[in-house]
């Protein structure tokens, strides 16, 4: 297997050499700012920022390094353009080349650059008993492309689903279904599209529980005693907890490979995994003299975490009562990724409202001694999912909108979009391929804003053959696979790069796009940033656009070497366009 470096690493290194040769050893080690360029293939902008701090001539800097890169036989031409920006121009030899490498490796010369680390990714967490909502889509979709180009990178992923399957109202609901059998979700249907009918069921039930348990006292106290013998582990009251627990998860799987995410029950490692080991954390950190007592409860304060009014705000890791929450589980899934699995990077991908608590995990794990400094701990925050007009996604009836419900409403806004660009479909097509689109659609929306952001979930929008959408890659992949094998049907094979020929502006193009790749990988496992390889696709797809218009391939007067090469360059396009797909978790179609 050859890992080939990007080109772009290759012109830093150069513009790095000719800096150390031209320039006063002070100077020689700054950034040399290479961009790709609308001039050149690259610029380097450094001899701009170098003369800002020395206060000396720009364009004077730029020709003494110009006049040391001139000498490169790969490099085609060096000019000094504007106030002292070097344009770099490569030798079409080196650029087929360099993707003659690429095409030749199974991993499109992208190196195990993660191979180090064991990424710990704690993604999706919905809540038991509660219909997994549209919240939960953007950690599903986030950490699930996370895992796979971490993976795809060669580091070690744990999958965690922190599911939340423990807590006071179990109580309320195991009571409510105790007394009223009928009330069963059990024996409820499932509905029409075959998904999370007994989560329905359970979220009504949880509706008619709390209800009891805000209007009866006396259901209240029961619902509490209720906890108690819970926690206390009776059997009768851990069987119904079980039940409930076990009806959820089916759902939960369900709508994961709706979605087609990697995460299985295997991955599950809810609240409730974690109690048996509560009381300890408790007593770690006393020992470790972290832990303060507040009120009958025991927290940890922080100097720099503080409230409105300057007050230090606590982590309240055990009640009054004794009961633990939120904030000592996540203290025990901290030291579990350490210990168990022995996690180098522990990624969180969850809503940016809870950001704070994060804040105030690592830095009393890191005091505690767990988190150490050669293990990163990052909180991937994500925004909000809005409803079309910009505004809190609701139902008209105000309640939280379902996640299944937004597919079906993808899906069937997919079959007519799909329906109506191809007539000539079979239904069972039609159907498979508006399936796939729908869900391409749905996470190359999620996937392509930046994850901090807050979006609109619009289907109207986001499924289109036009635009930065899913389908418009998936359709791109289509037409490129067709190409291709309407090639092999005409017996030119699947070409082969041509370094001796000259390129057309449209094939540079998207040959230095093609060549980006790696590079965008990289920043992605440096970011945790997905959006970053979304975009990058789209322009990869813009690019073959571009050359397809101006650049035939399978027409009769194209010369054969010319045609080889460009046949060279769709099948890596192809296939760089299908690998980013698939990490991304968006199907690469052959049809559509
Ligand atoms: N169940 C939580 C929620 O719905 C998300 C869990 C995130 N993971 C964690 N380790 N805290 O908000």
């Amino acid at each position: 297997m050859e890992r080939v470096r990007p080109l772009a690493s290759d012109v830093e290194a150069a513009v790095r050499a000719a800096m150390a040769a031209a320039l006063p050893p002070e100077h020689a080690a700054a950034d040399p700012l290479v961009r790709r360029s609308e001039h050149a293939d690259y610029q380097a902008n450094v001899a701009l920022s170098l003369a800002r701090r020395t206060e000396s001539n720009p364009r004077g800097l730029a020709e003494a390094l110009r006049d040391q890169l001139t000498g490169e036989d790969w490099i085609r031409a060096v000019e000094v353009s504007g106030p002292g920006f070097l344009n770099i121009t490569l030798s079409d030899a080196a650029l087929l080349d360099r993707l003659a490498v690429r095409a030749r490796d199974d991993r499109l010369g992208v190196p195990r650059s993660q191979a180090a680390e064991v990424a710990v990714i704690d993604y999706s967490g919905p809540n038991v008993a509660k219909e997994m909502h549209v919240g939960h889509l953007r950690s599903t979709l986030i950490g699930d492309a996370l895992a796979r180009t971490l993976g795809f990178l060669g580091a070690r992923v744990v999958r965690q689903n922190h599911v939340g399957d423990w807590g006071t109202q179990f109580g309320m609901l195991i009571q409510y279904l105790l007394e009223h059998p009928e009330a069963a979700w059990r024996d409820k249907e499932l509905d029409a599209s075959g998904t999370a009918g007994a989560v329905s069921a359970l979220d009504a039930l949880y509706r008619a529980a709390r209800g009891a348990f805000d209007g009866d006292p006396a259901f209240k106290e029961r619902a509490q005693r209720r906890v108690v013998a819970l926690q206390a582990g009776d059997e009768e009251t851990t069987a119904t907890w079980r039940e409930i627990v076990a009806e959820s998860e089916n759902a939960f799987q369900q709508i994961y490979e709706r979605l087609g995410v990697l995460l299985t029950q295997a991955d599950v490692r809810g609240e409730s995994f974690y109690n048996p080991w509560l009381q300890e954390i408790v007593h770690a950190l006393r020992e470790k003299g972290v832990l303060e007592d507040s009120e009958g409860a025991k927290v940890v304060f922080f100097d720099d975490i503080r409230g409105p009014e300057d007050e230090p705000v606590p982590m309240l890791v055990q009640k009054s009562d004794g009961g633990f929450g939120y904030p000592a589980t996540d203290l025990a899934t901290i030291r579990h990724s350490i210990r168990t699995f022995h996690g180098t990077r522990l990624v969180y991908v969850v809503d940016a409202r809870q950001s704070q608590h994060f804040d105030m995990l690592f830095k009393t794990a890191r005091r505690a001694g767990w988190l150490t400094d050669d293990i990163q701990a990052v909180h991937a925050a994500n925004g909000t999912i809005n409803g079309p007009d910009g505004t809190p996604f609701k139902t008209r009836a105000g309640g939280t909108v379902r996640l299944a419900d937004l597919l079906d409403d993808a899906l069937e806004r997919a079959r007519e979009v799909v329906a109506e660009k191809d007539p000539d479909l079979s239904p069972e097509e039609l159907d498979a391929v508006a399936r796939a689109a729908s869900i391409g659609a749905v996470k190359y929306a999620e996937l392509s804003t930046s994850r901090t952001r807050d979006y609109s979930f619009d289907v109207a929008r986001m499924i289109s053959f036009n635009g930065q959408t899913g389908v418009y890659l998936q359709y791109t992949h289509t037409r490129i696979a067709s190409l291709l094998r309407r090639a092999e049907e005409a017996g030119h094979g699947r070409g082969r790069f041509r370094p001796a020929l000259t390129l057309d502006p449209a094939e540079r193009a998207l040959a230095l796009t093609a060549d980006e790749f790696t590079a965008v990988l990289t920043a992605v496992a440096r970011t945790l940033e997905p959006h970053q390889l979304a975009n990058y696709l789209y322009t990869l797809a813009k690019a073959f656009t571009t050359f397809y218009e101006s650049c035939p391939v399978l027409k009769t007067d194209v010369p054969t070497e010319v045609r080889d090469n460009r046949l060279a360059l769709c099948d890596l396009t192809r296939s760089t366009l299908g690998q980013g797909l698939e990490l991304l978790g968006i199907a690469a179609l052959e049809r559509m």
